[in-house]
């Protein structure tokens, strides 16, 4: 059982990735895998690089840099950033949701779940107008078609709603709507970006019904804002600071990594509060007792221009310090925390999360820009 696992174990490997936007650094040298079976999540404060990530996994943009590797059950590999946009979904077998949600509201539910096998569709016809007149191999296809909308319709609980206007949905079964409308074009891996983001507690359980449902079958990589789903679903996170990579564990490693929980979860202090309450752990709570926030104020951008780095990393009596100039590029400030959190043991963290490092994770930017969208999963927070 403890083989070290071979590449066909991961149905997604990415390695080194980088994008950039003129001068921004969106993401930097990440790499994280996927394994097989399971729901990776990715997670991190808006402006993190996660839709991104998925952008270049997906075929929206061509990374800067690295090589995004997907394995499929059959042994075949692609290599993603190569192939033409439209073949991923297609060749690769790759599908994903959008952060906001893109339907035919004036279509049926069924008829939004047939769209989505159009490629099959016009396949089976010949690529003609035959099918019209019955071809048989165009009626056997679309029989299986129909059979497959309703499968999925059934699993996202919507079955008795086939004919009503997608438009009609309330939000959160629009959600599993846009899920069901992926799951029916066969994908080996699914991309979910934020399908939790503005859904109520109910259509939250919903939603990872649905997921935990869909895990069986198909690999799924999902970003997610709201930790309560990453952490009841996930079977691995990946967390995102500033394009960077900040941790990479199962869920419980993650949500104890003092790290994770001053970037990610100092966007909303009651959050932080809360999550620590929930895993009680006390060690960490000390470690983020800072005061406010001096050097980034709420005007900052979560943005990471690439450009002048003057931190610097001082041994000094009562620990290490990380000076953090104002100029320097978030990337850099990241990698400066990460580098003083790494250099010495667990216990003697606490001097450099009180210290200057540490007043410049806890987010007030990001939890400016977090009012700014919906609260994921709170209620009411859609828009
Ligand atoms: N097409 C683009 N052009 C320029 N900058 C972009 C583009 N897409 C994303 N960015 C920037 O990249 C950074 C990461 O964005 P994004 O991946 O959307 O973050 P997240 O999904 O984690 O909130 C942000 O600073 C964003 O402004
Ligand atoms: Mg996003």
């Amino acid at each position: 059982m403890n083989a070290t696992p071979s590449s066909s174990d991961f149905i997604l490997q990415v390695e080194h990735l980088s994008m950039k936007f003129g001068g921004l650094v969106a993401i930097g040298d990440l790499s994280f895998q996927a394994r097989r079976g399971e729901i990776t999540a990715l997670i991190g404060p808006n402006g993190a690089g996660k839709t991104t990530v998925f952008n270049c996994i997906t075929g929206f943009y061509k990374p800067t840099e690295g090589m995004i590797t997907l394995n499929k059950r059959d042994g075949s590999t692609y290599l993603l950033e190569r192939l033409p946009n439209h073949e991923i979904p297609a060749r690769a077998n790759v599908a994903r949701t959008f952060q906001n949600i893109r339907l035919f509201s004036g279509m049926t539910l069924l008829e939004n779940l047939l769209v989505a096998q159009h490629n099959k569709l016009m396949k089976a016809s010949g690529y003609t107008f035959l099918g019209l007149f019955g071809f048989p191999s165009y009626r056997q296809a679309s029989a299986e078609s129909i059979e497959l909308a309703r499968h999925w319709l059934e699993k996202a609980n919507l079955v008795d709603r086939a004919d009503d206007p997608a438009g009609d949905l309330p939000y959160g079964a629009q959600r599993r709507l846009e899920i069901a409308r992926a799951m029916c074009t066969g994908p080996e891996l699914l991309c979910l970006d934020e399908p939790a983001a503005g859904l109520n507690p109910r259509e939250s359980a919903a939603l990872n019904e649905l997921l935990m449902d869909i895990k069986n079958s198909t690999s799924i990589l999902l970003i997610e804002h709201d930790m309560s789903v990453v952490m009841q679903i996930s079977d691995h996170v990946v967390v995102l600071e500033y394009g960077r990579k900040i941790s990479d564990g199962s869920p419980q490693t993650v949500r104890t990594d003092p790290r994770v929980i001053a970037a990610y979860l100092g966007v909303d202090d009651e959050e932080v509060q809360e999550v620590l309450v929930e895993v009680g752990d006390e060690d960490v709570i000390e470690q983020l007792d800072t005061g406010p926030d001096s050097v980034h104020g709420p005007g900052n951008s979560a943005s990471m221009m690439v450009g002048p780095v003057s931190d610097t990393v001082e041994h000094a009596d009562e620990g290490e310090r990380v000076t953090v100039s104002k100029g320097a590029s978030k990337a850099a400030q990241v990698d400066a925390r990460a580098a003083s959190i790494a250099g010495k043991p667990q216990s003697a963290a606490k001097p450099a999360t009180k210290s200057s490092t540490a007043k410049a994770a806890p987010k007030k930017p990001a939890a400016k820009e977090t009012a700014s969208k919906p609260t994921a999963g709170k209620p009411g927070g859609r828009k």
